[in-house]
């Protein structure tokens, strides 16, 4: 297993850097430079970020693995090329921009390739194994592992271009969780930096709904978790490149602890007018209070679920002790 995991890196080491190389320098690569530039990727960024570029063909990364004294089999282990099923082995990365993704120290762990245009699916990715898992991955950690420590606070956004933009604007303490909920491990992993933990997710239903899924476990693990909300539809790529860097720190400073983020999606859900209204807002809310490991958080929580319905905080405590009878 020792030797099957430094042959995994090592290919995709190579591949990396090949990948670089023809983004850099090959004429094929005219439209994903173009691509970048359009989307303001400046070649500083992209030598940050180390990216590249898969060309059209079926086997180019294959002839140069090979030239390296790679076998199509040890290819396919590292998750490279593929075998059909004639026997007959291809590139798996084929005409996308390359993003490259690492570990927490830095060594290549695996790739993300983007198509250049509508096509489908928008992203591929090194497949998953015992060497690549985006479960336990957290995308530009290695990049913003200084910055979280000195702020004493990490951004968790959802894409390879959510953090390229946010080092461009200076944001530093920026990692992605590539799309996927966030699992233990990752949360795990957040918590060697730091506790004090800043989602955001994109202003769209599969953000809010990944955000929804994964928080609870970021508080189980004790970190202090604010949910910021961006505007009509965008992500933190789109939004910084359209407003300036005060009016993300506004947003971030402005960013909502989970319960009140919680409470105002609840409320937010439906219209408020009836008593049976605002109960099932408090019937959605209260396992959150309930699981509160301070009285005070819980006494916080019950006041702003008051303030939040206009109702007395009297009312909802009782509402709270006479739910916690009943469901329990
Ligand atoms: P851009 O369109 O390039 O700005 O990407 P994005 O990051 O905004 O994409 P999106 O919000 O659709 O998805 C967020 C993240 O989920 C991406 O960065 C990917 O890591 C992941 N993702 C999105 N689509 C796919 C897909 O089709 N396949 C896989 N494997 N991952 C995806
Ligand atoms: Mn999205
Ligand atoms: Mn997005
Ligand atoms: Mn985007
Ligand atoms: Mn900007």
């Amino acid at each position: 297993k020792e030797r099957r995991l430094s042959l995994f890196r090592e290919a995709n080491k190579l591949a990396r850097d090949y990948f670089r190389q023809t983004l850099k320098t090959h004429g094929a690569a005219a439209n994903a430079r173009k691509y970048l530039a359009r989307r303001e990727v400046t070649p500083e960024l992209q030598e940050e970020f180390q990216l590249g570029f898969a060309l059209s063909e079926w086997n180019s990364l294959l002839g140069f693995l090979e030239r390296k004294g790679l076998t199509p089999e040890q290819a396919v282990e590292a998750g490279l090329a593929v075998k059909n099923e004639a026997g007959r082995y291809y590139d798996r990365f084929r005409n996308r921009l390359i993003f490259p993704i690492w570990d927490a120290t830095g060594q290549v762990a695996g790739f993300g390739g983007r198509v250049l245009d509508d096509s489908l699916p928008k992203y591929l990715n090194t497949p998953e194994t015992l060497f690549f898992s985006k479960g336990r991955l957290l995308y530009g950690l290695h990049l913003a592992r200084t910055a979280i420590r000195e702020k004493g606070c990490v951004v968790v956004m959802e894409g390879y271009m959510d953090v390229v933009t946010a080092h461009q604007h200076g944001i530093k303490n920026a990692v992605a969780s590539l799309g996927t909920a966030l699992t233990h491990e990752h949360g795990r992993l957040l918590t060697h930096y730091s506790r004090d933990v800043v989602i955001a997710y994109d202003a769209d239903a599969a953000g809010e709904a990944a955000t929804a899924r994964s928080l609870d476990l970021l508080e189980e693990l004790g970190c202090q978790v604010r949910v910021l909300r961006l505007p009509d539809g965008k992500d933190p790529d789109e939004f910084l490149k359209k407003h300036s860097i005060q009016t993300w720190e506004t947003l971030v400073n402005g960013a909502p602890l989970l319960f009140q983020y919680k409470l105002e999606q609840a409320a937010g859900a439906r219209p408020l007018k009836t008593p049976a209204d605002k109960l099932e807002v408090l019937r959605q809310v209260f396992p959150s209070l309930a699981g509160f490991s301070s009285e005070i958080e819980r006494e916080e929580g019950l006041k702003q679920a008051a303030r939040t319905l206009n109702l007395s905080w009297e009312t909802v405590y009782g509402e709270f002790k006479r739910l916690k009878l009943i469901s329990g």
